[in-house]
Formats: C-alpha cells, structure tokens, sequence
C-alpha cells in the first residue's frame, strides 16, 4: 500500500507515545479498521493505490505491506483503541534521510491527529535515528497534506509540474522537507 523500497530495516520494533494516539505495529485485527479507510474513495483519492472493495484483501495488505516492510506503524487512538491509519518511514541510508507517508480515516480528519502523529514520527528520526534530513510530497489538489508537513515546520521546496501519472492523471507534485538542524532549533 504505497510504502516504497527502503534500504534500512532499524525503525523496526519500536512503539513511539504521544498524547491522544500510539503509534504502533500493525496487528492482523487491525483488518476491519483498515477496511474502513481504505475503502474509502475519498481517502484514496490522491493515493497511489485504489480503493479495496474486500474485506478479505485487507488481511494480504497488512502481511505484504504493513508487517513485511520496516517502518510502518499503525496510528492507534488511546481513547477507542482503535486503528484510525497508518504512517509509514522510509529510511535512505547512504544520505541519512527519509521520507514518509500517511492516511487516515475521513472520519478523524481536522482533528490533528496526522499533524500529531508526524511530530511524533519526526521527533524519532532525528532524536533516535539521527537522520538529518525528512523529505515528502503530495499532489496539488490535496493541500491539506501540506498543511500538516507545514504545522510540522516542514519547508516547501518547490513544485514539479506533472510530475508523476497516477491512475491516469497528470499530477503536480509539491515537494517539502526538513532538515534536522531546523527540527533542534524550532520554536515550541
Ligand atoms: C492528509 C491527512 C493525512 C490529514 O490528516 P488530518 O489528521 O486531518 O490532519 P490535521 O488535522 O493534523 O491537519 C490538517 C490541516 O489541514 C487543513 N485542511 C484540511 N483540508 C484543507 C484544504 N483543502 N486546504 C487547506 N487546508 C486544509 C485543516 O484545517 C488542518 O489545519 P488546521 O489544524 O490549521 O485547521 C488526511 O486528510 C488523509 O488521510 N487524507 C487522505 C490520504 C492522503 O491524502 N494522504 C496524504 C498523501 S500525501
């Protein structure tokens, strides 16, 4: 489900704590929760991936993508003990760097929880992993994606025009990142 080649396995095993949300391992009960956003056309609508229209394919997608890749946390929310989404860290060994992806459930949206979720995430790769730079898109069109890269101190880096085709649209892709000296050194 959209997690792309990494050349690293050292995000493995670890559950990292926040407030409202756990980020954690992925769990063969976590399929109905899944089901629930990735089923979801307006979930997927900037993915790369289709919407699952089975219940029954959830299960290969937490075996093939979730638990087989390293860096793939499931976004628990403490208070339902529930599965709302997925982040995903991808770690580029030989330019200490990373990049990550993310969805979660439309009913949780405009809450924070991605926005907490990624200061989470990027609190460990440059605290724990030492990396030195976090880098990510999203498509024009979804800017609510670079909202949360923005409340994470992420700087936009520009723009590449059509970039990418995905399910056969042209896409305008807005690339941002941090570096770790920004991270250490931003306010709050
Ligand atoms: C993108 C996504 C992860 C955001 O998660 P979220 O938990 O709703 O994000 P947050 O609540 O932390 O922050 C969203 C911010 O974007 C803002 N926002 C939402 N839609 C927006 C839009 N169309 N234009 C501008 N800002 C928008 C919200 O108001 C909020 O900002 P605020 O806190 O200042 O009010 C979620 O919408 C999602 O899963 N989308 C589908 C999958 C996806 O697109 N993944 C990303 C691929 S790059």
């Amino acid at each position: 489900m959209n997690i792309e080649n990494t050349t690293t396995n050292h995000t493995e095993a670890t559950e990292l704590p926040s407030q409202r949300i756990k980020l954690r391992h992925f769990t063969l009960n976590d399929v109905a929760d899944v089901f629930e956003y990735a089923s979801d056309d307006r979930v997927t609508e900037y993915l790369t991936w289709p919407s699952y229209t089975n219940q029954e394919d959830i299960l290969d997608v937490i075996n093939q993508y979730y638990l087989s890749k390293p860096g793939v946390w499931a976004i628990e929310l403490l208070e339902e003990k529930k599965c709302i989404g997925a982040i995903d860290l991808r770690v580029f060994e030989e330019h200490e760097k990373g990049g990550f992806g993310y969805v979660l459930n439309r009913n949780y949206w405009d809450k924070g929880y991605m926005t907490e979720a990624l200061k989470t995430l990027l609190d460990y790769a440059f605290n724990v992993l030492k990396l030195n730079r976090i880098e990510a898109t999203h498509y024009v069109g979804n800017e609510g994606s670079g909202k949360v890269m923005e409340k994470c101190n992420m700087k936009h880096e520009g723009i590449g025009h059509q970039e990418v085709k995905i399910k056969g649209v042209f896409r305008d892709v807005v690339h941002y990142a941090i570096l770790r000296r920004d991270w250490e050194t931003k306010d709050e």
